[in-house]
């Protein structure tokens, strides 16, 4: 570890630093990996066993907390570029179950630190029933590994603050460059290829200059009880992740609702005084978000709303507006998720919690 790498610099905490450093670690994370010219993705770390991977029979996402949900981010893309039955499976939970695993699954352990626990033994689990083991880890020589067949090394840089901002953006990008690979000798998905790889050319980073603005909501946020983080589709991950940032270092209560569940009971907390953060964004469930933000506004929810640069049609139901650049459906996850890294660091700052530090979490859980 370079000290240059793990000062703080200006920066009042590691965590925000880290949020601040996602232009360069996303970028560290791609680095020599994608070929432009010619539209091609070279992992490393597993391409002797493409093949292998291709003739499998179904692929899971196994891990815990952020980890857990770069799974659910990328499952879509991972489904659509595949064709394959993508199971996302907190670690925790498929231990318990005594999931079923086959010769023919291929197993990822996504961990940052490489060394959670539960992730751990749910690696040994389906190794021991003979399952091709991939590890996507950001810790080089870490337990996950060293125990992984083969895996993506994400390169995001030391992640110091507890609460995971940058190997979060980085684990989405080793996932969705993984989709991309598997793909490559498809011709139905050349489009849908091309279009992604030429979004990670014009990554839409100007969203960190939202930072002054989203200090300004959290003033207006912070002495609440409770906030919700509503979406659906691609965005649906970023409500998850963006409420367990928001637990983890403000400890307010918060939850990321499925929009689309939204009738089936959250709708019952909807009145003026409860806060909720609404993503929306143009992709192939806008239609059903705008549904969702009319229940809200009916039910006199004056939502914060995160939407595309320019797009008027949500914004007339906000309290206040995050616009955040449009990018192709399966990345814009990664611009709506920084708006909430922020937000939740503001908010903390403005509780006085320790950001870095949050009581009763460990960076690394090594116990099961
Ligand atoms: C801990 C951390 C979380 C992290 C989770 C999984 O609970 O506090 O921020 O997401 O572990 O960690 P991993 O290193 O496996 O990604």
């Amino acid at each position: 570890m370079e000290i240059q790498q793990i000062m703080k610099g200006n920066f009042s905490s590691f965590m925000q630093k880290e949020i601040f450093e996602q232009p360069e670690s996303v970028f560290n994370t791609m680095r020599g990996r994608i070929n432009f010219d010619n539209e091609t993705v070279v992992l490393g770390g597993i391409k002797d066993y493409l093949s292998e991977i291709r003739r499998c029979r179904r692929l899971l996402l196994i891990a815990c907390g952020t980890s857990y949900h770069s799974g659910i981010a990328t499952r879509q893309l991972l489904e659509e570029l595949t064709e394959l039955p993508v199971m996302v499976d907190l670690a925790s939970d498929f231990l318990d179950r005594n999931t079923p695993i086959f010769r023919d699954d291929v197993c990822f352990f996504i961990s940052q630190s490489g060394e959670t626990a539960d992730t751990l033994m749910a690696l040994r689990y389906c190794k021991q029933r003979g399952a091709l083991i991939v590890g996507i880890t950001n810790t080089v020589g870490s337990s996950i590994c060293r125990e992984s067949h083969c895996g993506v090394h994400i390169n995001a840089g030391p992640e110091i603050g507890v609460a995971s901002t940058k190997a979060y953006t980085s684990q989405m990008i080793s996932l969705v460059m993984f989709s991309l690979m598997m793909s490559e000798d498809r011709i139905s998905s050349q489009p849908r290829r091309s279009e992604i790889i030429q979004e990670f050319v014009n990554r839409g980073f100007m969203v960190l200059e939202l930072d002054d603005t989203i200090q300004e909501i959290s003033k207006a946020v912070f002495e609440k009880k409770s906030l919700l983080v509503l979406g659906r589709g691609y965005n649906f991950s970023t409500c998850l992740e963006g409420a367990l940032k928001i637990k983890e270092i403000t400890y307010m209560h918060s939850e990321g609702i499925m929009a689309g569940e939204l009738k089936h009971g959250p709708l019952a907390l909807v009145d003026e005084g409860m806060p909720i953060i609404m993503v929306c964004t143009r992709d192939n469930v806008f239609t059903k978000c705008m549904n969702a933000l009319q229940q809200v506004t009916a039910r006199e929810g004056r939502p914060i709303i995160i939407c595309n640069k320019g797009d008027k049609e949500p914004q007339k139901f906000a309290s206040h507006v995050l616009e955040v650049p449009k990018t192709v459906d399966c990345l814009q996850g990664i611009l709506t998720v920084i708006p909430m890294q922020l937000l939740s660091y503001h908010i903390a700052v403005l509780r006085g919690c320790n950001v870095d530090c949050p009581r009763n979490l460990a960076k690394s859980v090594t116990v099961e």
